[in-house]
């Protein structure tokens, strides 16, 4: 620990301010007060611990999270999410201060797709459009036709010609998932999310056998073998939204644990089992997206740092494909 100069001098090394807070601090309540302070607002992912949940004012799937940061009028948004999803806010609202508690808060499925290696293999197909999953870096957005994500993936497809070839990145699950929906064959980028590949097929069948009632959800990230098993699959607000309407009185949930906190809260009396992962850590939290912690959004709206930053002709580059995406995503109502 150190004091606030030394923390905010290392805080690109160490990826947040590394400094001790009074124990004794109400962050709820500063939180709050900051808020107001500074006209700032917390946008927070569904995969984010539950403190970090209860002081957004707005919490959801990575599509609801981009449209609320391209509309707000806030001064300041803080990103409770990881790196690519601020970077998002940031390219679609360059006049506010973008925060994010943890810069080191990555994504396993972004870094599974570099834009060199991907320029040289979108080469090979040069009469390819490329969809790209929203999960992935500016410099990877800056090389697609369009941006996808889960909730949207299958309409932002089907938006092409039927003979239009597509590659699709960098999720090769929920790439194979759409191929499958929409009998297109496009062209996969091998990639995939740490989180989502870990679940045990196995184990989830022998759950499923001790609570014959409960419905199996999961996310597109999950391997085909686990979507197969599936009563319901969607992105994170897909899969809240179905435990609250279905009849159902427990769900084996294969998606990131921090989603449960939502649909404990929207739904008291329900119960809801995390799919297990096939060994015994808990795998099925993203190391990434946990890295942010309620003390760190309090430091990093209080400082205002650690801020996003980005070069002007990546920011419009990067841009295109996702104003396409929110524009075809309007059209649908979604
Ligand atoms: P959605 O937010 O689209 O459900 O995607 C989940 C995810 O893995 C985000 O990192
Ligand atoms: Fe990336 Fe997977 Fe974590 Fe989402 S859950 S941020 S896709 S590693």
């Amino acid at each position: 620990m150190s004091d606030i100069n030394s923390a905010i001098a290392r805080v690109e090394e160490v990826g947040f301010l590394d400094v001790s807070i009074d124990p004794s601090l109400d962050l709820f309540a500063e939180i709050e007060k900051l808020k107001k302070e500074k006209n700032a607002i917390i946008l927070a992912h569904y995969y984010q611990e539950p403190d970090i949940q209860d002081v957004a004012d707005y919490i959801g799937d990575s599509l609801g999270l981009a449209q609320q940061a391209e509309k707000t009028t806030a001064d300041i948004i803080l990103f409770a999410g990881v790196h690519f999803m601020a970077e998002t806010a940031k390219i679609l609202n360059p006049g506010k201060k973008v925060l994010l508690p943890d810069l080191k808060a990555g994504c396993s499925l972004s870094d599974s797709a570099p834009p060199p290696l991907f320029k040289a293999f979108k080469e090979k197909y040069p009469n390819h459009k490329v969809i790209t999953y929203i999960n992935c870096s500016a410099g990877m957005k800056a090389l697609s036709d369009i941006i996808c994500t889960s909730s949207n993936a299958e309409k932002i497809v089907e938006s092409l010609p039927a003979d239009q070839p597509i590659i699709f990145a960098p999720d090769k699950n929920l790439g194979a998932y759409i191929n499958k929906k929409t009998g297109r064959n496009m062209v996969l980028w091998n990639g995939a999310c740490m989180v989502h590949e870990i679940f045990s097929l196995e184990k989830i069948e022998k759950l499923k056998i001790r609570h014959p009632n409960a419905k199996f959800i999961a996310h597109p990230e999950c391997e085909d073998a686990v979507l197969a098993k599936a009563d319901y699959i969607g992105s994170t607000t897909g899969l809240l939204n179905f435990t609250k309407k279905d009849s159902a009185r427990e769900f084996i949930v294969a998606t990131e644990t921090g989603i449960l906190h939502q649909m404990q809260k929207m739904s008291p009396d329900k119960t809801f089992i995390p799919a297990p992962p096939n060994n015994n850590c808990a795998c099925n939290d993203c190391p990434h997206m946990k890295l942010n912690t309620l003390e760190k959004v309090y430091l990093a709206l209080r400082y205002e740092i650690p801020e996003i930053t980005m070069d002007e002709e990546l920011r419009i580059a990067a841009k295109k494909p996702i104003d396409l995406m929110l524009k075809i995503s309007k059209q649908y109502g979604l």
